[in-house]
C-alpha cells in the first residue's frame, strides 16, 4: 500500500509538472530529477520560507551564499576526501552496485521483533572462526538498532553474508557479493587546463565547509557577536547510488545548513541543542504544516557518532519506505574551525571585547535537505477522497499542501471560456491578486475539470466568475479541504486571501 502511494505520488509530480526525470529524452540520467513549473514554485516556497524563519526573523543569523567549486584543500583539511565514503558493494551476477547500509537495512526493516533477536544471538557461533571476534557486541547492536551506520566496511561484508541479503536485481539465492569497498562522494573538478592538483577542485558536497572558510570575513565584515549563525541555502553534490525514491537522496541537491557558534564557558550546549529541536519541530509543523505523528527524533548511538560530536540526532518522517533521516542536528564542537585553522594557519578565534579571551567557538549545526523537505510535504499532502454519499461528487486526489507552501495560492477561472465578458472580468480578477499573491488562470475544460486540475497541484482556493458577478461584482470561491463555497465581493478579495494565509 506504502509503495503504491509513491507510485502514484511520482505518476503525478510527473503528469502535474512538480518533478520530471532527469535528461529523459535521452533517455535519463540516473539519480538526477529536473522540476516543473508547479515544483519549481513548490522549490521555492520552501527556500524562501526557510530563509525568511532562520535568517530574516532572527536577530543573531546572517546568510551567505558560497561558491559551488572550491579548493580542494577545504576539502582535505574537512576530512571528506579521505574519509566522505560509501561502503559499496556489488552482485557478482548481475554486477548491480548497493550501498551496503541501504541493503542491510532495507533487510532488517522486514524483520520481526523475534527474527532480530535470534540473529543476534546467533550471530556468535560463525563469528568464532572469523578476525571479526572482538566485534561482536557492534555487530549485535547494530542487528538490534536496525542501524548499520559506523559499522567497518569488512563488519558490513560479514553481516550481508550472514543474514543472507539477496541481490534485489537478480534476486539469486545465495547472491554472490564481493568485498565492500569505500567510494569516495566527492566530485573532482579539473579548472584550467593544466591537469594536477594545483588545478584540482571540488563540487562541494555540503554547504557547511563554506560557512567555515568564511568565518573570518563574516566576523570581520558584520557586527555579529557570540552566540550566532551563519546560514547558507544551496547546491550540494554527491555521487551517490540510490534505490530511487525519487528526490529523496539524488547526486544534486539543496542543502539549507546553519553553524550556530558558541563560546562554550558561556552557553550550555545541551540547553541550545534542545532549543535547536524546538526551533525545527515548530518549522515543520507550523510553518510547513507536516502532521506531528509522522515525525520523531532519533538520536545517534555511540557507532554511529562522528568521533569529534558530542550528540547528534536525526529528525525523522515517516516516508513510505520507512522512517528517514529528514533533518539533522550534530553538536560538532570546535572540530571544523579546528582543522581548518590548523591547514591554512589562519587564526579562526574570537576575541572577547570585554575580556580580551580569545575563543575557538563550538557550533551546532542544524542541516536540511529542501528537496527531501519537498518530498515529504508531497506525502503528506497527498489525499485520495472518496465522495460522500449522494454528493454525485466524482473520486478525487488533492495534495493538502500548507496554503504557506503551495505553488499557487489561488487559482481564477471564467464559468465559460467563450464568453468574452466572464473571460476579462476573471482577467482583471487575476491581475489584480497577482499584484501581492501567486495566481494561476484557467479557462480550460469544464469547471469539474479544472478542480480536479488545481486538487491535484495543491492550490488552496479557486475563484470562479459567472454570469452573477457580472452583476454584483461578487465571485464564487471554493476551499481546497472542505470544498465549500461562497460567495467574495471582487472589492474583498486580495484582504480575504491574505488575511488566510497570515
Ligand atoms: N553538514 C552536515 C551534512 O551535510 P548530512 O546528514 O550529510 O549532513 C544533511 O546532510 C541533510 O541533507 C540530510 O538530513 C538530508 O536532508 C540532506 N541530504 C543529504 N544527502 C542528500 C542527498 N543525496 N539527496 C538529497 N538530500 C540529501
Amino acid at each position: 500500500m506504502a509503495e503504491n502511494k509513491m507510485e502514484k505520488l511520482i505518476a503525478l509530480c510527473k503528469r502535474r509538472g512538480f518533478i520530471y526525470p532527469g535528461s529523459e529524452i535521452y533517455g535519463g540520467l540516473a539519480n538526477t530529477y529536473d522540476y516543473g513549473p508547479v515544483g519549481v514554485e513548490l522549490l521555492r516556497n520552501i527556500k524562501n520560507l526557510w530563509w525568511d524563519y532562520f535568517v530574516h526573523a532572527r536577530p543573531d543569523i546572517v546568510g551567505i551564499d558560497g561558491s559551488i567549486i572550491s579548493h580542494h584543500k577545504i576539502w582535505e583539511a574537512s576530512g571528506h576526501v579521505s574519509g566522505f565514503a560509501d561502503a559499496m558493494v556489488d552482485c557478482k551476477h548481475c554486477k548491480a552496485r548497493y550501498r551496503a547500509d541501504h541493503l542491510i537495512e532495507h533487510y532488517l526493516e522486514d524483520q520481526s521483533e523475534s527474527q532480530i533477536k535470534a540473529l543476534a544471538e546467533n550471530i556468535e557461533i560463525g563469528l568464532e572462526t572469523t578476525d571479526l571476534r572482538s566485534s561482536k557486541r557492534k555487530l549485535q547492536n547494530a542487528l538490534r538498532n536496525k542501524k548499520v551506520e559506523g559499522l567497518a566496511p569488512k563488519e558490513l561484508g560479514y553481516l550481508i553474508n550472514y543474514l543472507p541479503v539477496f541481490c534485489p536485481e537478480c534476486k539469486i539465492e545465495p547472491t554472490a557479493w564481493t568485498s565492500v569497498r569505500k567510494f569516495n562522494l566527492l566530485f573532482p573538478v579539473q579548472l584550467g587546463i593544466v591537469e594536477g592538483e594545483g588545478g584540482m577542485g571540488y563540487l562541494r558536497g555540503e554547504t557547511a565547509q563554506l560557512i567555515f572558510t568564511n568565518f573570518r570575513n563574516v566576523v570581520d565584515s558584520t557586527r555579529v557577536k557570540l552566540p550566532f549563525g551563519i546560514a547558507q541555502l544551496g547546491k550540494s553534490f554527491r555521487n551517490e547510488i540510490t534505490p530511487g525514491n525519487s528526490v529523496f537522496r539524488t547526486i544534486e541537491f539543496e542543502q539549507g545548513e546553519i553553524e550556530y557558534f558558541f563560546n562554550p564557558r558561556e552557553t550550555d550546549w545541551e540547553y541550545l541543542f534542545d532549543e535547536w529541536k524546538r526551533t525545527m519541530d515548530q518549522f515543520v509543523t507550523g510553518k510547513l504544516g507536516i502532521k506531528s505523528e509522522n515525525l520523531r527524533w532519533r538520536r545517534h548511538t555511540d557507532a554511529e557518532l562522528s568521533f569529534y560530536s558530542k550528540r547528534t540526532e536525526d529528525m525523522e518522517y515517516k516516508f513510505p519506505f520507512g522512517f528517514k533521516e529528514l533533518w539533522g542536528l550534530a553538536y560538532r564542537t570546535d572540530y571544523d574551525l579546528a582543522r581548518h585553522m590548523e591547514a591554512s594557519g589562519q587564526e579562526l578565534v574570537i576575541t572577547d571585547p570585554k575580556s580580551g579571551e580569545k575563543i575557538l567557538p563550538h557550533v551546532i549545526e542544524p542541516a536540511v535537505g529542501i528537496n527531501r523537505l519537498l518530498l515529504m510535504i508531497l506525502i503528506d499532502a497527498y489525499t485520495e477522497e472518496a465522495p460522500s454519499a449522494g454528493s454525485g461528487q466524482a473520486n478525487r486526489t488533492v495534495l493538502k499542501i500548507s496554503p504557506k507552501v503551495a505553488p499557487y495560492k489561488v487559482a481564477v477561472f471564467p464559468l465559460l471560456a467563450n464568453k468574452e465578458a466572464l473571460v476579462g472580468k476573471a482577467r482583471e480578477i487575476f491581475s489584480e491578486l497577482q499584484k501581492s499573491l501567486s495566481v494561476s488562470f484557467d479557462d480550460r475544460g469544464n469547471i469539474g475539470k479544472r478542480y480536479l486540475y488545481q486538487d491535484e497541484i495543491g492550490t488552496p482556493w479557486c475563484v470562479t466568475v459567472d454570469f452573477d458577478s457580472l452583476e454584483d461584482d461578487a465571485v464564487t470561491v471554493r476551499d481546497r479541504d472542505s470544498m465549500q463555497q461562497e460567495r467574495v465581493p471582487v472589492t474583498a478579495l486580495r484582504d480575504y486571501f491574505l488575511s488566510k494565509l497570515a
